[in-house]
């Protein structure tokens, strides 16, 4: 484990004073005093109460318990220990943020501490790989081939390569989901192919491509030649639903380039029906972003100037009802103006009740809180800009122990 996780491998010479690198990005410096007072209760504790308490701590503290002695760290590492504690615990969403494009280099953010972890990925190769979580799991699929796939669990690192995904090699969009079942812990893994037909710019054939972890199995449900509009990287599964979205190939206003298609996975549409079906996005969007929250889709986008559709004047969220949008939030104009050099490419992602924005351009990170409706600034992230075109992206993902691909 050496060298993996900033709080793994830091966190034997550390024990007594706050752990990790980024003390200065800490707020909460009492904590580690409380787990010492715990080594001197250990004598007397039981294990199943030691475990009761052990699973109260954040998750990076748990890893970090794990180092105290031998029979802690055999109680963390146990899959009993990690099965009870997802049960007590729910812990926030994390954002894990590339500084590097070349490289998958990044930080985790915990929004309950709010601290930055180094936390090494495994898997991916490059940042600009597809990406796709649920329920603790993280799904990469390179971009280049689109063949290499793997699903992981960022925090216990364990992985699972998945065969290819069946239909067209090279496709011209890609959009990649996944979507766990908590109560069996088995997941899917949707790809949605697009691929223009030769010489006809108006026709595209679309396929969807569901692998199933029961199963160890692709399947392909749908294929179809779409006439107007075209797939895209932009998708995520709710409730047992597939939604992506679609772009319109010109014509009509700006108001219907984009449309969302929802393919209830079970029930399995025949072919011909799916852009009859699909649900118009509310106004003209850049950056349109699908997620998951507590199983209803919510759709983030920048909202273009009338005159000028590819210039956003401000970010709203909306959540789906049925077949109608409902604007939720609109990122008010000090937080806008916070991220400093906009430059109308900015990176959502979202799970649970937190969605997390952040510039391209900018390390800094926002995030909205869909319960209390707040918006709140992270932690400052501890890289900062090096030059002037050093991107960072993201996503957002569930930090847990007990969820293995
Ligand atoms: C943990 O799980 C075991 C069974 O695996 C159960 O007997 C025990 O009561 C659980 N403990 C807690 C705290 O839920
Ligand atoms: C995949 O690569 C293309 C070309 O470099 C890029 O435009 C696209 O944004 C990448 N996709 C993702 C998900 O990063
Ligand atoms: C995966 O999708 C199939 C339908 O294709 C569905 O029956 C199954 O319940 C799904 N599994 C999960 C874990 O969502
Ligand atoms: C999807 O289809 C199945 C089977 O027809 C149905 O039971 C389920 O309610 C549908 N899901 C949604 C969200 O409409």
């Amino acid at each position: 484990m050496e060298g993996e996780t900033s709080w793994v491998s830091h966190c034997i010479d550390d024990i007594g004073r706050d752990v990790g690198e980024f003390d200065s990005y800490s707020e909460l410096s009492d904590e580690e005093n409380k787990e010492i007072m715990a080594v001197s209760l250990d004598l007397i504790l039981p294990d199943d109460l030691l475990e009761r308490i052990l699973a109260y701590l954040p998750i990076a503290s748990i890893f970090k318990a794990g180092c105290v002695c031998k029979r802690w760290h055999e109680i963390v590492n146990s899959r009993r220990f990690s099965w009870n504690f997802s049960r007590v615990l729910s812990q926030k969403p994390w954002y894990f943020m590339f500084t590097s494009s070349d490289e998958p280099i990044g930080y985790a953010y915990d929004p309950i501490l709010r601290k930055w972890y180094g936390i090494e990925l495994p898997c991916i190769e490059t940042s600009n790989w597809f990406i796709a979580s649920s329920g603790g799991l993280v799904s990469f699929m390179d971009n280049e081939s689109r063949s290499e796939l793997y699903v992981c669990n960022p925090i216990n690192k364990r992985r699972r390569k998945l065969e290819q995904p069946p239909g067209l090699k090279f496709s011209d969009y890609s959009a990649l989901a996944i979507s766990v079942n908590r109560m069996s812990r088995n997941y899917n893994v949707s790809v949605v192919k697009s691929k223009q037909v030769p010489g006809d710019f108006f026709q595209w054939d679309l396929s969807i491509h569901v692998y199933d972890s029961e199963t160890l199995m692709w399947v392909t449900p749908l294929t179809e030649v779409l006439t107007g509009w075209r797939g895209g990287d932009e998708s995520v599964i709710c409730d047992g639903v597939l939604y992506f979205l679609i772009y319109s190939m010109g014509g009509g206003s700006p108001e219907n380039r984009h449309g969302l298609i929802a393919y209830n996975l079970s029930s399995r549409l025949s072919p011909g029906l799916l852009t009859r079906s699909s649900i118009p996005v509310p106004c003209s969007l850049t950056c349109g972003r699908l997620m998951n929250l507590k199983d209803k889709l919510v759709m983030v986008g920048g909202i273009g100037k009338q005159d000028r559709p590819d210039i956003i004047k401000g970010i709203g969220i909306w959540i789906l009802n049925g077949k109608e949008w409902q604007e939720i939030a609109r990122m008010p104009h000090k937080f806008f103006q916070g991220f400093g050099e906009f430059d109308d490419v900015f990176a959502s992602s979202g799970t649970d009740d937190l969605i997390y924005i952040q510039s391209y351009g900018a390390p800094a990170l926002l995030v909205f809180d869909m319960n209390q409706k707040q918006w709140r600034w992270s932690q400052k992230c501890p890289v900062t800009k090096k030059f002037p075109l050093q991107l960072f992206t993201g996503f957002c993902f569930e930090p847990r122990l007990e969820t293995d691909p």
